[in-house]
């Protein structure tokens, strides 16, 4: 199954290896704090299908997890093969080379920001539902609607030739196409309504617990790196975010949401 030429070559300059851990990341920090609270306790099996070069991986490794991580992207795989306790294969989302019931945990971290047809999407969930183990848990990730609304208001992005237009059609539609050469922008993606996300994981066949905000309205606040450098305000930040997680009106005010759902 082949992913789009251009989410290929995106990935592969390597971005992703630097992306979470140059600074301090509030979407790094809160995706683990969602993932410990959701993961069964090691010893369990995930799948972290489209886990790039293994940024949450490792950690879950060393953990105690058995952790397999599938990116269709070969230089992703090749670096997440090197971390200890990772093992990592080609593959995608759509279509896991995996047996029926036999992992505890899939997380798609990833996968769904680049499938831009719900079909797409769908099987990516009814795939991920076929590989686990009943009650075992799905994490997946999904950038907001109004992610690149925000990057253009908050940092600017809309004095930029053409993003304007970019992100009008991004809210109309979801569908990010970046063309020419932006090269600082991300590449072709999918940009989710927290409703639509909820109906596809339960149209697959899941049964949805949570819908819940990765970095909320603290995607946009200013200075948030360096708060994140002090333990206080970050227990603060983590608090905060726990507190409000589940206010509707947030939900598809920030970067990423995270669907949570059970087979
Ligand atoms: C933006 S990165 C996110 C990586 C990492 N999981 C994270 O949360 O930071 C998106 C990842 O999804 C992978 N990906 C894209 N299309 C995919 C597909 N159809 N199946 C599985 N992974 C895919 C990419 O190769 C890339 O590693």
């Amino acid at each position: 199954m082949a992913i789009d030429p251009e989410v290929s070559r995106y990935h592969s300059k390597g971005g992703e290896q630097s992306r979470l851990t140059e600074a301090p990341s509030l979407e790094r920090i809160r995706t683990q704090v969602l993932l410990n609270r959701y993961l069964p306790a090691p010893p369990a099996r995930i799948l972290d299908v489209g886990g790039a070069s293994g940024v949450y991986a490792e950690g879950l490794a060393a953990a105690g997890y058995e952790v397999l991580l599938i990116d269709p992207v070969p230089l992703h795989v090749e670096l997440a093969s090197a971390l200890d306790g990772v093992q990592a294969r080609l593959g995608d989302a759509r279509d896991l080379a995996e047996p029926d019931a036999s992992a505890d945990a899939v997380l798609l971290l990833g996968p769904l920001y680049h499938l831009l047809e719900r079909d797409d999407r769908l099987q990516a969930f009814r795939e991920a539902r076929r590989v686990l183990r009943p009650g075992g848990v799905v994490l997946a990730a999904a950038i907001s609607r109004y992610a690149s609304s925000f990057d253009g208001f908050f940092r600017g992005l809309i004095d930029r030739p053409g993003f304007a237009s970019i992100m009008t059609e991004d809210r109309r539609t979801g569908r990010h196409h970046n063309p020419g050469d932006q090269s600082q922008l991300f590449t072709t993606a999918y940009f989710h309504d927290a409703r639509e996300l909820a109906d596809e994981v339960t149209e697959s066949g899941l049964h949805l617990n949570a819908v819940l905000p990765v970095e909320g309205l603290l995607s946009w606040a200013p200075g948030i790196t360096d708060r994140l450098r002090d333990p206080e305000q970050l227990e603060f930040i983590l608090t905060w975010l726990e507190s409000t997680e589940s206010d509707p009106a947030l939900l598809n005010a920030g970067s990423h949401l995270m669907a949570v759902a059970y087979a």
